[in-house]
């Protein structure tokens, strides 16, 4: 994310003009004449930027974990076997989320990896997962031998469309992976009521989504399991690290008996000392430490950027071409891991949205396209057409993969999404004028593009 490198005096001059664009009454398609000074010229083709100053930096170190961090480095009890940080890290977790447990592992992917195993899914069988997501959702599913089945998208809400899938059940599929992408909440009554009709177990991917909201409820709390991870970027980070949370006893002590190399805990009860296939998937804990003091801001940054976002979506609702995520049905709150947006060429005089989106960056506003068509990428292919899954799946089924592998809604959002970061809705409400100045900006000026 860079930003556009200034001299004192252009410095000066963004922020004066920015603070005339606050006090002014905003108007869509007459307010990038305010911000910046410019009348007509976009920035990515030698105008001035509506916007020179930085965005809010991320991650945040608090300074008072330090004294923490360093008793714990000098007293050498750096793993959990020895000291108390990533269980009181667990605690703190579970209790934020209104969970009855918590398993903290070493990643979101290990997390995810760990439950869907708890969930019974073993080589041969197929996992229902959206296409919209990180790479790690899908790759886990291939970790444990199993087949990834895509459910198609909904456009308007980037999430999985629960009303597609049923029609993907077949007698080998054993779990559904829904994806709370960006931190929207999947309309997870209609997960659950097809879940439980076909007793399926649900595993939520929170990786995105710490509080947001369902029904009132804490995402990551609705399905079996939910699985989060707190990598630098996101918004609860801690370089690396993640979490299992669920309401349910026994599978919270699968999880940490498969976390923790298999060895037996709580109801895992075996006749050997190892009595299941685990490896090790734990936390450190330099990270609970660093977890914990990163939890002290979480509630307040998410007010900061569900207010932020909240004004996005009225202003930028009112530029043609602009659509905002839709929440989906039951869903009550966002995480706003990013905050997207669809972009509708046609408005702009057919212009590509990679045209769209390198204007909105000149202008001095970090954005990105979202997630690609991943059910046709490579990795999959390779997957399919390897010796194990060759032997796995018989021919028929790897042929009616293939040909069911067609996803409209996936294709058209991956066309047409663009994304702000989370780091940006922490800024103040002449940071967020200055994103929608500069896409009025560019739609005023639709024809440089
Ligand atoms: C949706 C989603 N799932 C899974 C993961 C994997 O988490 P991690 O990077 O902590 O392994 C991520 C991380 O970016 C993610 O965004």
């Amino acid at each position: 994310m860079k930003t556009p490198k200034l001299t004192r005096r252009q410095a000066l001059a963004a922020t004066s003009a920015g603070a005339l664009g606050a006090m002014a009454t905003w108007s869509p398609l007459q307010a990038f004449d305010i911000a910046s000074g410019n009348h007509g010229q976009l920035a990515a083709t030698g105008g001035q930027p509506v916007r020179m100053a930085a965005w809010p930096e991320w991650p945040i170190w608090d300074p008072s974990a330090e004294e923490d961090v360093l008793t714990m480095l000098r007293s050498g009890k750096w793993w959990r076997g020895k000291g108390e940080s990533v269980e009181e890290f667990e605690k703190m977790y579970a209790e934020l989320l209104g969970a009855k447990g918590c398993v903290a592992t070493a990643s979101g992917t290990t997390a995810l990896a760990t439950a869907l195993q708890v969930a019974g899914v073993d080589a041969g069988d197929e996992v229902l997962v959206s296409p919209y997501t990180f790479i790690a959702t899908y790759n886990v599913i291939f970790l444990n031998k199993a087949l990834p089945v895509f459910v198609d998208t909904d456009p308007e809400t980037f999430l999985m469309n629960t009303d597609k899938i049923e029609e993907r059940i077949t007698d080998r599929t054993t779990a559904i992976l829904p994806v709370h992408i960006f931190g929207l909440p999947v309309d997870m009554n209609g997960v659950n009521k097809v879940a439980e009709k076909h007793q399926l177990p649900v595993v939520e991917d929170a990786c995105q989504a710490w509080l947001a909201e369902y029904d009132g409820k804490k995402a990551g709390t609705l399905g079996n399991m939910g699985c989060f991870s707190f990598q630098n970027s996101k918004n609860l980070p801690a370089g690396e690290g993640g979490a299992i949370v669920s309401n349910d006893e026994a599978l919270l002590d699968k999880c940490w008996s498969l976390h923790n190399c298999g060895r037996p805990y709580g109801v895992v009860q075996g006749k050997t000392p190892i009595p299941t296939r685990g490896t090790n998937r734990r936390m450190q804990q330099i990270q609970a430490i660093t977890l914990m003091s990163q939890m002290k801001r979480i509630k307040t940054d998410a007010d900061v950027r569900l207010e932020n976002a909240q004004y996005l979506d009225a202003k930028l609702a009112e530029i043609p071409g602009i659509i905002p995520y839709k929440l989906a049905k039951g869903a009550t709150r966002s995480a706003y891991h990013l905050y997207p947006f669809r972009y509708k060429k046609e408005a702009f005089h057919g212009a590509d949205r990679s045209k769209f989106i390198r204007a909105l960056q000149a202008e001095g506003i970090p954005c990105y396209s979202g997630y690609g068509k991943q059910n046709k990428y490579e990795i999959i292919d390779e997957a399919l057409n390897s010796r194990g899954y060759q032997r796995l799946y018989s021919k028929e089924r790897l042929d009616r993969w293939r040909e069911e592998n067609v996803l409209p809604g996936n294709d058209q959002l991956c066309e047409e999404a663009v994304c702000f970061f989370q780091n940006m809705l922490l800024g103040t409400r002449k940071d967020m004028d200055d994103i929608v100045n500069a896409i009025s900006k560019i739609y005023e000026n639709r024809n440089q593009l």
